[in-house]
């Protein structure tokens, strides 16, 4: 970069520049968080122990296709690739392009698709594939920032895409989504992670 440029580019710019370079995904996580918060909805990604504890209840025996909306950085990705069968594919879905152009350059797993959209569009996105149903869905999305009617058309579309016996796991910062949740999985199971930032409110909604 020319000193030119240096001297005309916005400090804004000029720092969010320096931070993502100096703290790479974390960086580039702050960079999608100063530029939507609303739809990013956390200033740092999630913790070791909040993936873990989200992923305790998968049966990855019997998982052939898994979904996440709102990858971010990808901090859920890699531990979900480490755990899914060599057949099995992860599908993740954001609404950031920065995030997803990034996904996409730095996961090279053959399993692995990182799709630019709504997790509204997730049957058509999933079909698209070869899918018909997911057997997990992972959720990072701020429900509570989201435009109003998307989150019950996330929800709905959620509930149809999942197989018997799938799940739909959600890690939130406050528990007001379960309200949401609960018009739709009719047994969902509790949980709280203290090691985030900031504490995390898990909920694992079962299609029976
Ligand atoms: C709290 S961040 C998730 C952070 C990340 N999963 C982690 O564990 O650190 C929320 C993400 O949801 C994405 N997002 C917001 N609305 C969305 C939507 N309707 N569909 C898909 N992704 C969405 C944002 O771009 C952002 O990447």
């Amino acid at each position: 970069m020319t000193s030119t440029r240096v001297a005309r580019e916005p400090l804004i710019q000029r720092s969010l520049r320096k931070a993502r370079r100096a703290f790479g995904p974390a960086g580039l996580f702050f960079k999608g968080f100063v530029k939507h918060p609303a739809m990013v909805g956390a200033i740092v990604p999630s913790s070791r122990r909040t993936i873990e504890r989200v992923l305790s209840r998968v049966d990855w025996e019997n998982t052939k296709l898994f979904v996440e909306y709102g990858p971010g950085v990808g901090t859920f990705c890699r531990p979900v690739l480490d755990k899914l069968r060599r057949d099995g594919t992860l599908i993740v879905i954001d609404t950031n392009p920065d995030f997803i152009d990034y996904l996409s350059r730095t996961i090279g797993d053959s399993r692995f698709i990182a799709v630019n959209g709504s997790a509204a569009d997730v049957e058509e996105i999933i079909r698209a594939h070869g899918f018909e149903q997911a057997d997990y869905v992972l959720s990072g999305l701020p429900f509570t920032n989201l435009p109003p009617g998307v989150g019950p058309a996330i929800m709905s579309a959620t509930h149809r895409v999942l197989r018997q016996g799938g799940a739909f796991l959600v890690y939130q910062y406050t528990a007001r989504a379960r309200a949401l949740m609960g018009q739709y999985f009719h047994r969902i199971d509790k949980g709280f992670e203290p090691v985030n930032v900031p504490p995390c409110v898990i909920s694992w909604g079962w299609k029976d």
